[in-house]
């Protein structure tokens, strides 16, 4: 496999360790937008977001695919909400097989609250914001995604043998 294995998915959903994990098993590099964009500003994404609004943080985000249009061979690991613009959509599915990892309501909340470095969830009300969120993120994972699967009863090995299989499958298909 020469093409890009993508992960995109909400918040706790396991896509940066699953990442590490593909890598590992393919040897392939990974690369991660949301530490990528901390290395090249300096800063964290709640400094970025304090400082610039959400909106310059989805600019990066959008810049960081579009040049990153010409790898191969990486997985990439996105934040939570890259695929709110139709643009990093396109750009995804452009890059490689899209895999969206799904989690409960519930289950993203247990996992998120174990740390306070996303701004979006830094309120009162953190589970209301997650299904909010979901509700209109969900359609769009799903339009960029090649591949959803279900992450609460798989542990991470089963889901990184799960991606590998199906992505040599989808890669071994005539265009
Ligand atoms: C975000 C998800 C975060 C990070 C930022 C915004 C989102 O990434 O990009 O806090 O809008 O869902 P993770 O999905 O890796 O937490």
């Amino acid at each position: 496999m020469t093409e890009n294995i993508i992960l995109v998915g909400f918040m706790g959903t396991g896509k940066s360790t699953i990442g590490r994990s593909l890598s590992q098993t393919l040897s392939y590099p990974v690369i991660d937008t949301d530490q990528l964009i901390e290395k090249q500003q300096g800063r964290s994404i709640p400094e970025i977001f304090e400082e610039e609004g959400e909106d310059a943080f989805r600019d990066m985000e959008t810049a960081l695919l579009r040049s990153l249009l010409k790898q191969s061979g990486h997985i990439i690991s996105t934040g939570g909400g890259i695929i709110i613009r139709e643009e990093n959509r396109q750009l995804l599915r452009k890059m490689g097989y899209v895999i969206w990892l799904v989690a409960s309501p519930e289950e993203i909340h247990n996992r998120t609250s174990r740390n306070n470095n996303r701004p979006l969830l830094n309120n009162e009300d953190p589970a209301g914001t997650i299904r909010k969120l979901l509700e209109t993120r969900i359609p769009l994972y799903k339009e960029c995604a090649h591949l959803a699967i279900e992450t609460n009863q798989l542990n991470f090995d089963e889901i990184t043998t799960g991606i590998i299989e199906s992505a040599r499958y989808y890669f071994s298909q005539p265009e």
